[in-house]
């Protein structure tokens, strides 16, 4: 049965939309943060002297700053913002515990700004993407769980039987990432700032890349896709392509991503049967990706037209392509001897950035151009033409920055294994990394166009800002819904 996302709308029903402005105008600054230190951290690759010699701006350090800004703060808030939105208006109810939601965003930022201050001094727990010290770990720890009450609260109180497939991805994203980063944070205190992982050997590793992975499986792509089944049906003005897809799509993707971890870990000391559960499980993962792909995409079948005028179907729609991409990417380079030649090298990063540029970046883009002017009473953003610059700057940028990484980071494999008859190495290492600097200035030059896209979009959101009104609440659901 194919279904909107809230196709009724119930006159009496009032929402909450404060925190979920909150959350929209957080995202978009984040983002500009985020990926300016993203491009400062790619100039250092192409240039090392601009490290200038200070142990605070040096690489080791703001790159992690650099991926938790996109990921926890951009992507966070992108998140936090669309799922209040979405679980709000297809329950056709207003949010549990308003006061709660309200220390959710304040409690989330306080965790961005203890991020940006701690890890440029170099306090860090080494594991990646769960680098923040054991205080942090326990405030992120109480604001999830404050997050999870909210949404799920507001689950509870919903005034439509039935639950939105969107909220299901949403639900697994929450719960998914509370576990998550409970197990993988175990630490044990030795000063203020500095803790050890309980865990050690072989086991640290694989429970890093349990969560690691799944971080990319739930952070990275669950929650998205619960953003995907409501903001493309909404912005196409079509009922999702098969609601039935998107069930055996919800079930096969979240059964599945928990076992693939194992590909983050090959030819290490991770028995090797492992290894080859985690490379069997993310070939098969190709297939619930696909099918949800597949579904988002063939949602606009019939409406094709659309994407011609409509920037933010544009984002949306094209955000999918990029994933569609990642996740055909992905399961290639899991096979062990793939990986032999990826691992290590800048494919990865490619790889990384197909998923996250392309994926993550666009999708929270589109699904924010049309969040934020509802929550300032208007039908669009300021200017739709910045809109379609936004989005053709930023497509050029990640196809600049992917097709660099692709071709340095193969290029890397191919030199490191190139042996001479008598077994000696044909290139020194010294040599691959000469030969990969033409490319490090190309996937700048790429970092640089989609940095332009997100401030062009920073002041979009500025100038919607000022020429719309904030929804106050209590606002009747059929204003909030136009
Ligand atoms: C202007 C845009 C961006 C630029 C210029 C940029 C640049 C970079 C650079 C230079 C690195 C380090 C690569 C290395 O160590 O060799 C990196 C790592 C990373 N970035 Fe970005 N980035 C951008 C946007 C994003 C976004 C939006 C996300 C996520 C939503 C993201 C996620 C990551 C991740 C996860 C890593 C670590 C990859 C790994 O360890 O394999 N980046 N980025
Ligand atoms: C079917 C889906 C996918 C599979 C099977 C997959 C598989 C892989 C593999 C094999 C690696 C390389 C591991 C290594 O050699 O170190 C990798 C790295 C990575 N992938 Fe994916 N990938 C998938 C989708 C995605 C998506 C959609 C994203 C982003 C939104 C993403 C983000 C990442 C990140 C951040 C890393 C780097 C982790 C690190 O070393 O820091 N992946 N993935």
């Amino acid at each position: 049965m194919a279904q909107t996302a809230a196709t009724a709308v119930n006159q009496d029903a009032v929402y909450d939309d404060s925190v979920v402005r909150l959350f929209s105008i957080a995202a978009v600054l984040w983002g500009v943060v985020g990926m300016l230190v993203g491009v400062i951290i790619a100039a250092q690759l192409a240039w090392p002297e601009l490290n200038f010699g200070l142990p605070w701006i040096s690489f080791g350090r703001l790159r992690p700053l650099h991926t938790n800004a996109v990921i926890f703060a951009f992507g966070g808030c992108a998140l936090m913002a669309t799922s209040f939105h979405v679980v709000q208006r297809t329950g056709q109810t207003r949010l549990f515990a308003p006061a709660l939601a309200k220390f959710v965003f304040w409690g989330w930022q306080l965790v961005i700004v203890c991020a940006a201050i701690t890890l440029p001094l170099g306090y860090t727990f080494s594991k990646e993407y769960a680098e923040l010290e054991w205080p942090i770990k326990l405030l992120i720890a109480v604001v999830w769980v404050a997050y999870a009450i909210v949404f799920f609260g507001t689950v509870g109180i919903r005034k439509v039987r039935h639950i939105y497939v969107a909220n299901w991805f949403f639900g697994a994203f929450i719960i998914a990432v509370a576990l998550l980063h409970i197990v993988n944070s175990a630490f044990i205190p030795v000063g203020f700032l500095k803790s050890y992982s309980v865990y050690a050997g072989a086991q640290d590793a694989m429970i890093q890349w349990w969560y690691g992975h799944n971080a990319v499986g739930f952070f990275l792509t669950a929650g998205f896709l619960g953003m995907m089944y409501y903001f493309i049906p909404k912005q196409a003005g079509r009922p999702v392509y098969s609601y039935r897809l998107s069930i055996v799509h919800f079930w096969a993707l979240i059964f599945v991503y928990m076992w693939a971890g194992p590909h983050h870990l090959m030819y290490t000391a991770l028995p090797d049967w492992v290894q080859s559960v985690g490379m069997v499980f993310s070939l098969v993962l190709l297939a619930p990706s696909w099918g949800g792909m597949i579904n988002g995409i063939m949602t606009l079948s019939g409406a094709w037209h659309k994407l011609r005028d409509d920037p933010i179907l544009k984002f949306l729609i094209v955000s999918l392509s990029f994933y569609g991409m990642s996740t055909f990417e992905g399961p290639m380079m899991s096979i062990k001897t793939v990986n032999s030649l990826s691992h290590y090298t800048d494919w990865t990063i490619g790889h990384v950035h197909s998923g996250a540029l392309g994926w993550v970046g666009l999708i929270s883009m589109g699904a924010l151009y049309h969040l934020i002017p509802r929550m300032y009473g208007r039908k669009e953003m300021y200017s739709m033409k910045a809109i379609e610059a936004h989005f053709w700057i930023a497509t050029i940028g990640i196809v600049l920055y992917i097709a660099s990484m692709w071709i340095a980071g193969v290029m890397q494999g191919l030199m490191w294994r190139a042996v001479n008859p008598d077994g000696t190495l044909v290139y020194t290492f010294v040599e691959s990394v000469k030969a990969s600097h033409p490319y490090f200035i190309v996937r700048l030059l790429g970092g640089l166009l989609y940095l332009t896209g997100m401030l062009i979009m920073g002041w979009n959101t500025v100038m919607t800002m000022r020429v719309g009104k904030p929804v106050r609440n209590p606002i009747p659901a059929v204003v909030a819904h136009a």
